[in-house]
């Protein structure tokens, strides 16, 4: 497939670029500076620009023709911040004009639907720092709601600096509680749903 990503410089950009490259699929990636990435491989071309600067995003998506946009780029989430809505609010559009089969991106457990002990969490949840996050995910989602494509977003916990397991729940609904995924894992369940898609204009929960 090719697939154009963004946020491929982080932590599970830079993992699902491993996972994709191992199986073959070409990937043009959307970078601030491509010298974050020590991977050298036909399979990774550049497209060098910054989400905020809607030209630059525009141009280097329209140098290709993309099967999947997978979008996994982020802010520090305990600052406030929109770069998670803006991007959605420029790469939708852009993958609804050329007509893109599949958009794939993170979201938060706080957008997923919830039972009471989920509901108590994210309340809680909000009024932490971390609530600066979840309110620009919240933003996205409205986007790519309100769009046209065949969307699926992978619902996310704490994204915990640890090694991957390969083993993880998927889950529709968030029940609350500390629950944690490795960056490497929400690679594969990106990548999972990119080769055999089993999500369609919803959210996907994953954690241990
Ligand atoms: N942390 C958590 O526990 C948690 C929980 C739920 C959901 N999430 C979401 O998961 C996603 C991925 O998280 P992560 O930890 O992999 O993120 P990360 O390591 O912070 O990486 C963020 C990526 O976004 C890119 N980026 C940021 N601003 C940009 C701009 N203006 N132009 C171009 N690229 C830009 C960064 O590029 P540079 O390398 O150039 O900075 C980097 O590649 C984020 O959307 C995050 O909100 C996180």
């Amino acid at each position: 497939m090719k697939i154009f990503l963004v946020g491929a410089t982080g932590r599970v950009g830079s993992e699902f670029i491993k996972l994709a490259l191992a199986a073959n699929h070409q990937i043009t990636a959307f970078v601030r500076d491509p010298k974050k990435l020590s991977v050298n491989n036909p399979g990774l071309t550049f497209q060098t620009g910054d989400l905020k600067d809607i030209p630059s995003v525009r141009t280097a998506f329209f140098s290709g023709a993309w099967d999947a946009v997978v979008n996994v780029a982020g802010a520090d989430p305990l600052k406030p911040s929109s770069l998670v809505t803006d991007t959605a609010k420029v790469l939708v559009p852009l993958a609804e004009e050329a007509k893109t089969p599949r958009y794939l991106a993170i979201t938060g457990t706080a957008e997923m639907p919830k039972t009471l002990g989920g509901r108590i969490s994210i309340a809680i949840l909000m009024r932490s720092p971390v609530g600066h996050g979840a309110r620009d995910h919240d933003g996205a989602l409205l986007v790519v709601r309100a769009s046209t494509l065949d969307w699926a977003l992978i619902g996310c916990p704490w994204i915990k600096d640890e090694p991957s397991r390969g083993k993880f729940k998927t889950e529709k609904v968030f029940t609350g509680g500390m629950k944690t995924i490795s960056p490497g894992d929400v690679a594969l369940a990106i990548f999972r749903e990119m080769e055999n898609p089993s999500v369609h204009r919803d959210i996907i929960g994953v954690w241990y």
